[in-house]
């Protein structure tokens, strides 16, 4: 039965398979996280943006007469080769940034610490400076910019943090900037002490009263990077409290190098996430698995530091609701793929190709707030659907890094596509 939802209607037909994760619940956890529907030789019915229906071809005469409409006004699409996923969900990225840290990177690969360049004023406070003299115009495109870069490896959502501005002038402009490129915006107020504070207590002084109330109508939630160097437990207990007060969901970046606290806090205060946590131990594992926070893994952030993995075969085990991102950013994660990401998640955190698609689908809708309208392929869901080149939708997890985008479909209309992109003359994306 499809629902009558009006407006253009896109087809896409004889796919190879259709994946989905199963049931209507988020988060999933537990056996949950495992579920997944497939349907083999398939089709996807869009309408007015969203799926209409789904299922086996040989049910798709029938669904067409049930929906009505004359069969001139479908649009189609051949999926035959291909496998249908819902559109990728990246719930945390830092994709609004000006310039890069090559630089550091080649210094990294020869030895330095990503630590060692944070103390020395490199590292975050490097881009902090380039992002202010960026202005909004420069950062409005480089979010786009990014913003293409993530769809071509098939996101559809994705959410970014500001925190490389941290001035007013500067931490609005991205929050405006990540809004206007499409992104779901997070306040990252709390992402480390510029120089002109002597402290942390000082910069949150100035954050809450100057920044928070125009930034609480910008963003649709906070984050803070608790952690030696940046800010300790009651910092950060005191910028959430606060942004909560505002209205703000609540996000973390927690035991990332070291295990400060992060999880305790996180349900203390009733976060959505709480994110990184290569450095959690067990008891960190039971308490997260107890909660109804979110962890979100980053593993091409730890292999991008040689950092160890977060435990997350545990946390599965544990009964813990997890998520995978990208973290992308110019420090710690250069990476925008949550195709590659799906792949480390099955190699680097032993989750199977299953769980690393609901973990990048509905568990990342769920922390971004959008669960049930984005990350499955359902009726009544955003019509946001990527197209695998493959004969099976695990290759999502098993091709490392290969070209297993073909084409991205946001809100039933075709948003990219490699054979299109293969026509365009060369220049850069
Ligand atoms: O999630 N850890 C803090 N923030 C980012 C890195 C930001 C940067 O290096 O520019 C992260 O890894
Ligand atoms: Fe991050």
């Amino acid at each position: 039965m499809s629902d009558r939802l009006g407006g253009r209607r896109l087809l896409v037909r004889d796919l190879a398979q259709l994946a989905t994760p199963a049931g209507s619940q988020a988060p999933l956890r537990g056996e949950a996280l495992s579920a997944v529907e497939v349907v083999r030789d398939a089709y996807v019915l869009c309408e007015g943006g969203r799926i209409a229906s789904f299922g086996p071809m040989r049910e798709l005469g029938a669904e067409l007469r049930e929906s009505g409409g004359e069969l001139e006004e479908l649009e189609e699409l051949d999926g035959r080769g291909f496998c249908a996923i819902p559109g990728l969900v990246d719930c945390h990225t830092h994709a609004c940034f000006a310039g890069d840290r090559v630089d550091e990177f080649e210094l990294r690969s020869s030895g330095a610490s990503y630590e060692e360049l944070h103390a020395a004023g490199g590292g975050i406070l490097a881009t902090v400076q380039a992002t202010r003299a960026a202005g909004e115009a420069n950062l409005t495109e480089a979010v786009r910019r990014h913003r293409r870069w993530m769809r071509r490896a098939g996101t559809t959502t994705f959410e970014a943090k500001s925190g490389y501005g941290l001035d007013r002038e500067t931490e609005l402009a991205s929050l405006r900037a990540i809004s206007e490129a499409g992104g779901i915006a997070t306040w990252l107020g709390a992402h480390a002490v510029p120089p002109e504070f002597a402290d942390g207590d000082e910069y949150l002084d100035f954050a809450l009263a100057e920044v928070l109330p125009d930034a609480a109508r910008l963003a649709v939630a906070a984050d803070v990077f608790l952690e030696e160097g940046a800010f300790n437990v009651d910092q950060a207990r005191r910028y959430l409290t606060a942004c909560r007060a505002s209205g703000l969901a609540l996000r973390l970046h927690g035991d990332q190098f070291t295990e400060l606290g992060a999880i305790p806090l996180a349900i203390e205060l009733g976060a959505r996430s709480v994110d990184h946590l290569e450095a959690t131990g067990d008891s960190g594992i039971r308490l997260l698995a107890a909660s109804d926070v979110v962890g979100v893994l980053l593993p091409a952030s730890a292999l991008f530091l040689d950092r160890p993995m977060p435990p997350a075969r545990a946390l599965v085990d544990a009964g813990a609701a997890i998520a995978i991102a990208t973290d992308f950013n110019p420090g710690s994660s250069f990476c925008e793929s949550l195709a590659i990401v799906s792949s480390l998640a099955a190699t680097q955190l032993q989750l199977t190709p299953a769980q690393a698609l609901s973990a990048c689908t509905v568990n990342a809708a769920f922390v971004l707030g959008v669960a049930g309208d984005v990350g499955r392929i359902a009726p009544g869901y955003a019509a946001e659907l990527v197209l695998l080149d493959a004969p099976d939708w695990r290759h999502l997890a098993y091709h490392l890094g290969g070209d297993l985008v073909a084409t991205v479909i946001e809100g039933g209309e075709v948003a990219w596509s490699r054979a299109a992109e293969r026509s365009e003359p060369n220049r850069p994306r």
